[in-house]
């Protein structure tokens, strides 16, 4: 092969793997918006074989609903992107918090640290555990979204939970419609 186009070979194999190593390191900020990972595969189209579960549907300001991502059947999760988010909005609402000795789970940086979570590494794993903390203002359609990795060729998007219902009181609604006002004045 000619020198020249040896050092490309070369050069698109250490990009590659760098790009699969971003990946495997679950720093994959560049899925923020559309949850879609890099591979460039095809997502699945059947019923993924995951599951989200939730201490609560029901949410106050601030409060803290533990998240169960599962699989349902034999398929293990190697990689994983959560947020949540209300309706079709690509915004993640609210933020992770993960135990100090979880080393299963980071906390990644879309729009603010910790509003989206992923993997630390491709180790297959059966289930991950974290707690959202929701936001402080009233969201009508919210759920907790996933992708999943379930191997570098098999990829679910769109594994979501029931929807977060919010719960909180009257007044607080009430300061919510008012603020929302006031930044529509601002606005106008
Ligand atoms: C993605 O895969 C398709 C089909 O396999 C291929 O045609 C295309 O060149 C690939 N794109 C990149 C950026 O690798
Ligand atoms: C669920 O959240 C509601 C408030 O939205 C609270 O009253 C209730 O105790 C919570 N339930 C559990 C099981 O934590
Ligand atoms: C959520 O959990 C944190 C840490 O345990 C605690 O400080 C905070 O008060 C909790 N928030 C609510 C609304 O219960
Ligand atoms: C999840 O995957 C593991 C590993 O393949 C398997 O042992 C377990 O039975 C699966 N869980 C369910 C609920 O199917
Ligand atoms: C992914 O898993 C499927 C089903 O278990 C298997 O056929 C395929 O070879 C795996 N691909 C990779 C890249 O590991």
């Amino acid at each position: 092969m000619e020198p020249f186009l040896q050092n490309i070979v070369i050069l698109s194999n250490i990009l590659y793997a760098l790009h699969v190593d971003a990946y495997s390191s679950g720093l994959v900020q560049s899925a923020c918006v559309d949850m879609t990972p890099g591979h460039n595969v095809s997502v699945q189209t059947s019923t993924p074989p995951y599951s989200l579960t939730l201490s609560n549907y029901t949410y106050t300001p601030g409060a803290n609903i533990s998240v169960t991502l599962q699989n349902m059947s034999s398929g293990i999760i190697e990689g994983f992107l959560i947020q949540a988010r209300d309706g079709s909005s690509t915004v993640p609402l609210g933020y992770f918090e993960i135990s100090a000795s979880d080393t299963i789970v980071q906390k990644l940086k879309c729009i603010k640290t910790g509003d989206s979570v992923s993997h630390t590494s491709d180790v297959a794993k059966s289930n991950v555990q974290v707690t959202w903390v929701a936001p402080t203002t009233h969201y009508s359609n919210i759920q907790i979204r996933a992708t999943v990795v379930q191997n570098f060729s098999i990829i679910w998007k769109d594994v979501v939970s029931a929807k977060i219902t919010y719960s909180g009181s009257a007044s607080q609604q009430l300061g919510h419609r008012k603020m929302g006002k006031d930044i529509l004045k601002t606005i106008v």
